[in-house]
């Protein structure tokens, strides 16, 4: 089985659940507790904050725990509205669920949001970003990479602006963070949210980067974990293994993203060799080095999929709602008719791929191609 779907998740580094296993065996203890069995647990979950704070150029008090990206972007978002209790947000369309939902959800509270388009390269447009802030605009939330097409937006320029105008702004940096260099600093984030299983890390834990000195309300409420900000008694196994996952990226990334660059390239170039009619979907090099989202002219990507399942995992340009196939929206909003939507196939590459198994994906994918080729005719 090749596994070419690392956008969606990652295998779990060996390191990062030795880390797990050892820590669920040996820490425990209540990180709130004062005896020493506790203060063992709170030790590991400040080491992990540590190495988030190394991997991402913050100061490790800006860095909060979480359950993941979802709760991340909830936290951050619906975070910030808590306080004005009214105002105007800005996003993209191209969000995650994570952070389109929120938004309207603040919407349906009397906020008012600016769903940015994107144009047919899948980048927000500066202009049109510039011309959507408002007076009270309280908040911008841009993903850094997309999770489909894998292209990366400008947020350093957005962040700047936003700088100016003193508007909080969040990245939602999951699909960018470990596997190409993310600093808080380039991005000009004041929030951003990281997700372990995306870089080798386990699920269910995550990070929200907090600059210091910005004010958010919890959106969970009960004791007074991190600093107030989301209680729960902390998942310190789950932080041990996300905190390694970044240790692990911070020494690894130049060989992560040139590791995928050169797979990226192989696979991209190997298909066209191979298939008539296939388009890269999004900007061609303003993107992740590990994801190549494409078009093949006339093939059904679902059904290329479902005939190739047990040999390569990809993911398809459509998702599966109420039993119904609907063409993906972020591809629909960079004028991608439905069709080619439907015809679109993202492949993601990790570190562990190897040349071997993009050389074997290439042909498993144009044998598929040709033989659904056959049959539609
Ligand atoms: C861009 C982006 N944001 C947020 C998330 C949500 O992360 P999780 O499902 O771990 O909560 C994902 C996961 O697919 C994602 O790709």
């Amino acid at each position: 089985m090749i596994y070419l779907d690392n956008n969606a998740t990652t295998p779990v580094d060996p390191e990062v659940s030795d880390a797990i296993l050892s820590s669920l065996k040996r820490d425990f203890g209540n990180p709130s507790s004062t005896h020493s069995i506790g203060q063992r647990a709170r030790d590991v979950i400040e080491k992990s904050r540590m190495l988030i704070s190394e991997l991402i150029g913050c100061k490790s008090a800006e860095i909060y725990f979480t359950s993941g990206g979802t709760e991340s972007n909830n936290l951050a978002i619906i975070g910030i509205a808590e306080r004005p209790k009214r105002g105007h947000i800005i996003t993209s369309v191209i969000e995650h669920p994570s952070v389109l939902n929120p938004c309207r959800y603040l919407e349906s509270r009397g906020f008012q949001v600016t769903y940015l388009p994107v144009d047919s390269a899948g980048m927000v447009v500066i202009d049109e970003f510039k011309k959507s802030i408002k007076k009270d605009t309280i908040l911008i939330t841009i993903m850094h990479a997309n999770n489909e097409t894998g292209v990366l937006q400008s947020v350093g320029e957005i962040g700047a602006i936003a700088g100016e105008r003193g508007i909080p702004f969040h990245i939602d940096a999951a699909q960018s963070t470990g596997k190409m260099p993310v600093n808080v600093s380039q991005v000009k984030a004041d929030m951003m949210t990281i997700v372990s299983h995306k870089f080798y890390g386990p699920k269910g834990i995550g990070a929200l980067y907090l600059r210091d000195g910005l004010e958010l309300s919890p959106i969970l409420f009960g004791a007074g974990h991190e600093r107030g900000l989301r209680p729960g008694t902390e998942n310190v196994h789950g932080i041990v293994g996300l905190g390694k996952a970044c240790e692990l990226a911070k020494m690894n990334i130049r060989n992560r993203v040139a590791h995928a660059t050169k797979l990226c390239e192989m696979l991209f170039r190997g298909l066209t060799e191979k298939i008539d009619g296939i388009r890269l979907n999004g900007h061609e090099t303003l993107r992740l080095p590990n994801t190549l989202n494409i078009c093949i002219h006339g093939i059904d990507s679902t059904d290329l999929l479902e005939s190739i399942k047990d040999k390569v995992a990809a993911s398809s340009g459509s998702a599966c709602h109420a039993g119904q196939r609907k063409p993906s929206p972020v591809l629909k909003a960079m004028g991608l008719s439905d069709v080619d939507a439907m015809s679109s196939l993202r492949l993601s590459v990790g570190k562990d791929n190897t040349e071997e198994e993009i050389k074997e994906a290439v042909e498993i994918i144009a044998a598929m191609v040709k033989i659904l080729n056959l049959n539609s005719k």
